[in-house]
């Protein structure tokens, strides 16, 4: 991958989106990058937490890329919404827990691959909005879904139909980040929840991601009945009885191994 650089640091791992020039944006090399770091991700059961952010001091993403959009057919235009939803969907379905750590411009395709992730903090220089009818298009990464689902029906609506950006205290109010940092502690910031959620037992982590994730999409009756088998499938783990049997002895648990 030359577009998606991947670090690992012990448990965890650090995605940066590495298009500076072109701030980042999201063309069709970019978004099969993103893709091949799902399956990496995936595949690899040491990551207990991935971090995503932008390279640069200026931009997360500034959005799907406009040159390669601005020729597209009918045909073209859905094939290119399908490619970047796709990728995105996997993102969110990813078993591990993911963190947008969100150093600069995140709009359109920026602000939409944000949404894809569980958590997302900024800097204080970070910028947010969907300029897409501005542009003449609609959001097409999931935006139109994911920003009406996580902060409310009506400030998605204000905010795409407007195609005005806001900033990061106005994100934190409305809820669309949960935390602001000085520019200069977001990534320590980023990757010590990341850290903190690797110290938990990974299995259970990610039955939380799964309990809430598709609970979401369920009435309550089927959602509880969802965390009822989740639940269950944790006991029996070794982690599950390290855990219970360390508390109940009155000591620090055993480094969880995943099992
Ligand atoms: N696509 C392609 N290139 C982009 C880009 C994008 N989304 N955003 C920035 N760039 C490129 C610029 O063309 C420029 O390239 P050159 O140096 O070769 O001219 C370079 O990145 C630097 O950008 P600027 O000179 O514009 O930097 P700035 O500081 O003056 O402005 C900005 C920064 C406000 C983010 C501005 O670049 C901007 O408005 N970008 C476009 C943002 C946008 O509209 N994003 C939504 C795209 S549509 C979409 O994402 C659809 C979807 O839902 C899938």
């Amino acid at each position: 991958m030359t577009n998606v650089l991947l670090e690992k640091k012990g448990n965890i791992a650090v995605a940066t989106i590495n298009r500076p020039k072109a701030l980042n944006a999201l063309n069709s090399e970019v978004l099969a990058d993103l893709g091949e770091l799902v399956e990496i991700v995936k595949a690899d059961s040491e990551i207990r937490a991935l971090v995503i952010t932008g390279s640069g001091e200026k931009a997360f993403v500034a959005g799907a890329d406009i040159g390669e959009m601005s020729t597209l057919t009918v045909a073209e235009g859905e094939a290119f919404g399908k490619k970047g939803n796709d990728v995105f969907r996997a993102l969110e379905v990813l078993p591990v827990p993911t963190i947008a750590a969100i150093n600069g411009f995140a709009l359109g395709g920026g602000c939409e691959l944000s949404m894809s992730c569980d958590i997302r903090i900024c800097s204080d220089t970070a910028v947010f909005g969907q300029p897409e009818v501005g542009l003449g298009i609609t959001p097409g990464f999931g935006g139109t879904q994911r920003l009406a689902r996580l902060v409310s029906p009506g400030m998605a609506k204000q905010l795409i139909y407007t195609a005005k950006n806001i900033k990061a205290d106005e994100a934190l109010r409305i809820g669309l980040v949960n935390a602001v940092y000085p520019a200069e502690e977001l990534m320590a910031a980023a990757e010590k929840m990341a850290e903190t959620i690797a110290k938990n037992a990974p299995i259970a982590v990610r039955a939380c991601k799964k309990a809430i994730n598709e609970g979401l999409e369920l009435g309550m009756d089927d959602a509880i009945v969802l965390e009822e088998k989740l639940f269950g499938s944790c006991f029996e783990t070794a982690d599950q009885v390290e855990g219970m049997s360390a508390f109940l002895e009155k000591r620090k648990h055993e480094p969880y191994q995943n099992k």
